[in-house]
């Protein structure tokens, strides 16, 4: 997701500092090219060479390190960088650029550089609670820098509270958001995902594989890109995302009434639930017993997506088409019956496609009938490429109204 960025990671002195070691070996799996910078307090609690190590990258600590060209240091960093993140950030160094205080090469290149700069703090609770430190980032937020609430909980000087540096995880999805085009920006997007649970007694229900995998990565990929999403989720065992609004439901009715109690307002639907197409025609209210004779009478659930294809107006719809055999032909059939500008067909009974990998391969067949093919990829990639057709798509319309 980072490949071809140019990362700078300022680390300064708290006992955080270790865990930045975390941010910088997640920010290189994930292709970025990351150049640290080490305040003189940080190398009291993790070594230079560390940082060295992992990132292939010779650590600045000296403000007066030149690099190749003759360049100063700093300057060049910060010409070629494209984001900045400091973590973790102390009351100490907040302090000091809220101040205009440049007095080593991490203070020297916030001034110097005009990318996107991140703090994630971690302090003692009490002095991130005290009116100097809270009115230092106000002030740097009105200037346009980004700042992380630092999470709770045990903090290494034996309080409990606000003051522990963000999850690692947390600080990765600020970075890419920051990293990523705005261009979803004004777009009310509901994402379904996950599959639906068709209860036959107490214990046992209709369902299927999906993991919800798909959908999430379209929710926190299309949040990245500024639209305001709401996911509607099946039963899946996937943590919800931080701060995404999510709504859960069980079964294909749950998720048809919640699609339509949140769609006024919505601009976008991306329907990548697996929906249960039938349910138990009668629930039974204890466990059925295995002696006896059985049989399982079904009665079809609504096609959800369908449904809104009847009232779409200008809404955009895409649809999933999850296929066993005549991948092509089958979706094409579904954008049409189901009125949807966009499906996204994948052949499910393919290795490294479909519902439990972490991977997709995927056509996309617009609603001309113009198919796009794409190699396997990480389902947080395909939910890119997803979008990124979504855009043109929305950019093509505009200009044909
Ligand atoms: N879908 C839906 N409601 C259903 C079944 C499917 O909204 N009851 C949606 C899915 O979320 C997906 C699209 O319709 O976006 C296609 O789903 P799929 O299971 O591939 O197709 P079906 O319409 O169920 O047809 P079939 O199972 O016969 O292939």
């Amino acid at each position: 997701m980072l490949q071809g960025k140019e990362v700078l990671l300022g680390v300064t002195g708290g006992i955080a500092a270790y865990k930045s070691v975390l941010l910088l070996r997640e920010l290189i799996k994930e292709g970025a090219n990351v150049h640290v910078i080490m305040t003189k307090s940080a190398q009291n609690f993790v070594a230079p060479l560390t940082f060295q190590t992992l990132s292939g990258n010779q650590v600045t600590t000296e403000i007066f390190t030149l690099f190749s060209s003759s360049k100063i240091g700093h300057i060049s960093l910060a010409d070629r960088a494209d984001l900045l993140v400091i973590a973790p950030a102390t009351a100490n160094i907040i302090g000091k650029i809220a101040n205009g205080i440049a007095d080593d090469f991490l203070t020297t290149m916030v001034m110097a550089t005009r990318v996107p700069v991140l703090f994630a703090p971690a302090m003692n609770t009490n002095m991130w609670a005290s009116p100097v430190v809270q009115a230092n980032i106000s002030r740097l937020k009105s200037m346009g820098y980004n700042f992380m609430e630092p999470a709770e909980g045990e903090l290494a000087c034996g309080t409990t509270g606000r003051g522990k540096l963000a999850d690692v995880d947390e600080i990765m999805e600020d970075i890419k958001t920051l990293l990523s085009p705005n261009d979803l920006a004004g777009e009310k997007i509901l994402i379904t995902a996950g599959p639906t649970e068709e209860a036959i007694d107490p214990v046992r229900c209709i369902t299927n594989r999906s993991s919800g995998k798909m959908g999430y990565n379209l929710a926190m990929v299309a949040r990245r890109r500024g639209a305001e999403v709401t996911l509607i989720s099946g039963p899946s065992c996937l943590p919800v995302p931080c701060g995404l609004p999510t709504i859960h439901c069980t079964t294909a009715l749950e998720m048809e009434r919640i699609i339509h109690e949140n769609l006024d307002n919505a601009t976008m639907v991306i329907m990548a639930a697996a929906v249960a197409d039938f349910r138990p025609a009668e629930k039974s209210e204890k466990k059925i017993k295995r002696l006896g004779d059985h049989c399982l009478d079904l009665e079809p659930n609504p096609d959800i997506l369908a449904g809104l294809g009847k009232i779409k107006g200008k809404r955009f719809l895409v649809g999933f088409a999850a296929e066993t055999n005549d991948l092509v032909a089958n979706a094409r059939e579904k954008i049409n019956r189901k009125n949807l500008d966009m499906i996204v067909a994948n052949n499910v009974s393919t290795c490294g496609a479909g519902f439990c990998c972490d991977t997709n391969i995927i056509k996309i067949i617009d609603r001309d009938g113009t198919i796009y093919d794409f190699p396997q990829m990480s389902k947080e990639q395909v939910a890119e490429v997803i979008l990124d057709h979504v855009v043109a798509s929305r950019k093509k319309d505009g200009k044909e109204q």
